[in-house]
């Protein structure tokens, strides 16, 4: 092995004199990478000196091998002692260049709920407080349940208020329909159940009609139903006043008026001054100073005695209330459209 030979006679002062000198002049990771390599990788020149020492005679070799392991120390030491300096200058350089290492790091981002299951939420956590419970009913309904049972009949001219999306399906022939309101789960409950009654019902609903600033083709829902015996008007004005106390608080000016829907009589709806304009009318409110936010009356006797109820004894009232008026009401958000146009820079507001 022709190079233990060699390796024999290399001046180690000679070697660690060079090795510094080239370790200095190295000025990036590459350039110590190859230095590591020629003087402590595999077949660097002071590996070779220590492979070499077991040809040498015992004196010499413990003298030598003392020597080349100290060497060794030392430019390793010498290399991590270089490669900081270089890591050090890296920083220097980036920080003059103008990034600050001391700024915090990114935040991650947290979702949250959207503005309109907020408000749902809230609206619900009020009703609760009153009484009522919570159930639900589908979206795509039969024409009887969304029109037939809430005395809305195939020809009667109400059908026109809601201009409806029909399924191409059927259910047995019977015409199916993605539910214009959420009022079809009146019937739906009291098909099932005897008084009394106090639940409020959230859903989807869909309308196939031109959009603006106030009306979606599809929008949120709660049906407010309470049947029992000797349920007033004075009920139905009461919970719905208690309600708008509740979201908007007692300074928000309430209309309540006359209004007609075939399964109430008498029929009202309810409107809160409009928070852009208050009142004087602009976009928002289509000029008019108020901003509807539900309909409401006292159940039909018919449907009530259609449902096998004794309307001797039992009254009702039942309200329908547009989860994305309050919410645009409670945010003063000016176009219902922006809750649905998916713009996180408007979500994540709320
Ligand atoms: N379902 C009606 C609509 O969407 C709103 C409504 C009006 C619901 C009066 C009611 C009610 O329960 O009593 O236009």
């Amino acid at each position: 092995m022709p190079h233990t030979v060699n390796s024999a006679s290399i001046d180690l002062t000679e070697l660690a004199s060079t090795a510094q000198r080239e370790l200095d002049a190295a000025a990036d990771e590459a350039a110590l990478e190859a230095w590591r390599i020629a003087y402590l990788g595999r077949k660097g020149r002071l590996t070779l000196v220590l492979r070499g020492l077991g040809e040498l005679p015992i004196e010499e070799r413990r003298r030598r091998g003392d020597e080349a392991n100290k060497l060794k120390d030392a430019l390793e030491a010498a290399l991590e002692e270089k490669r900081s300096a270089l890591q050090r200058a890296r920083l220097a350089a980036m920080v003059e260049v103008g990034l600050d290492v001391t700024l915090p790091g990114r935040r991650k981002r947290i979702g949250r709920l959207h503005p309109v299951t907020q408000t749902l939420r809230q609206m619900l956590s009020i009703f609760v407080g009153m009484g009522f419970s919570v159930v639900e009913g589908p979206e795509v309904e039969l024409d009887y349940y969304n029109f037939q049972a809430l005395r809305i009949p195939e020809d009667h001219p109400a059908r026109d208020m809601q201009d409806t999306l029909w399924l191409e399906t059927k259910a047995n022939g019977a015409p199916l329909l993605l539910r214009t309101h959420t009022s079809p789960n009146q019937a739906r409950f009291m098909e099932q159940h005897q008084p009394p009654i106090r639940i409020a019902v959230p859903g989807k609903c869909y309308r196939h009609e031109a959009t603006d600033a106030s009306r979606e083709w599809m929008f949120t829902q709660i049906e407010l139903l309470a049947v029992d015996a000797g349920i007033s008007m004075a009920d139905l004005k009461g919970t719905l006043f208690e309600f708008a106390k509740g979201m908007f608080g007692q300074d928000r000016k309430v209309r309540f008026r006359c209004d007609y829907f075939p399964f109430v009589e008498p029929g009202v709806d309810m409107a809160i001054d409009c928070f852009l304009c208050g009142g004087t009318g602009c976009r928002t409110c289509r000029g008019e100073g108020w901003i509807e936010v539900l309909g409401a009356g006292m159940v039909h006797p018919e449907i009530l005695s259609n449902m096998g109820y004794d309307t001797d004894r039992y009254t009702g009232f039942a309200a329908g209330i547009g989860v994305e008026r309050i919410a645009l009401l409670r945010h003063g958000v000016e176009d219902i459209r922006m809750f649905y146009a998916n713009d996180l820079r408007f979500l994540e507001q709320f």
